[in-house]
């Protein structure tokens, strides 16, 4: 069955309504802060400067608090079409990273990576094969190419670092992707590593990684920004 993610209107007041309960900590209440203006900036469908970050958060001990975050993850990922919480502010370490390098982004969704890279001087192509029925409708943020990933390898030789946030779980399309790909070129994988919600637990074996960012997480997510270059099975 497919329930319709939660109202605007309905997460902002299940987070003030969280914020007005008494005894919530400090360090909460600045992450519930920034989750306010977080998704007010999505629903302009601006990049926020900040997300907020539960990472180091393991217990939430309140109800409203916990439905709140909830709430705001559901309608960030199936209404806004963004997995990984993207931010301008970790997003230019990764541009950093890239350089002046030509990046091919792959199974974009609505492009909010793209967006983020992109304010920042990136030189990024964006595509996605926009399965619209299973990903819920999202307005693009960004010109996203209707393109399959191994479609996208292929008509983009150019590029020079491959980026995939969030690849689906369990779909082997990303070691075939990698495959392709190969090992002299660098991937960006942001996603939860061995044994997570994201790609393939083969991928993520053979992904070595050399570089790593940290970024705001919900909470009991572990994704992550692994930098490295694929080694064939
Ligand atoms: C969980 S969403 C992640 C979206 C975005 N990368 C993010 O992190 O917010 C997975 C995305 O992969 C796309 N996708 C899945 N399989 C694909 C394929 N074989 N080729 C291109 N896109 C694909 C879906 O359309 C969807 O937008």
């Amino acid at each position: 069955m497919f329930f319709p993610p939660p109202s605007y209107e309905n997460v902002l007041k299940q987070i003030t309504y969280a914020c007005s309960r008494y005894s919530v900590p400090a360090c909460l209440l600045e992450q519930l802060d920034h989750l306010r203006e977080f998704m007010e900036a999505l629903a302009r469908q601006e990049i926020p400067r900040r997300a907020p970050d539960f990472g180091d958060i393991d217990i939430i001990e309140s109800d409203e608090i916990e439905r709140a975050i909830r709430s705001a993850r559901s309608r960030t990922q199936r209404k806004h079409g963004m997995w990984s919480m993207v931010d301008s502010t970790w997003t230019r370490d990764l541009a950093d990273w890239m350089g002046q390098r030509i990046c091919l982004e792959v199974m974009a969704g609505a492009g909010w990576l793209a967006k983020a890279l992109s304010a920042h001087g990136l030189n990024l192509i964006a595509t996605d094969f926009d399965a619209r029925a299973k990903w819920g409708k999202r307005p693009a943020v960004y010109p996203v190419k209707p393109l399959d990933a191994l479609a996208a390898i292929a008509c983009h030789p150019e590029a020079e670092v491959l980026l995939v946030s969030w690849p689906p779980y369990a779909d082997p399309v990303i070691e075939s992707l990698a495959e392709a790909w190969g090992t002299e070129r660098p991937i960006v994988y942001i996603g939860e590593a061995c044994g997570g919600c994201t790609a393939t637990e083969p991928f993520c074996a053979q992904l070595q990684v050399t570089d790593r960012l940290i970024i705001p997480r919900w909470p009991g997510f572990h994704d992550e920004v692994l930098m490295g270059n694929y080694l064939l099975p």
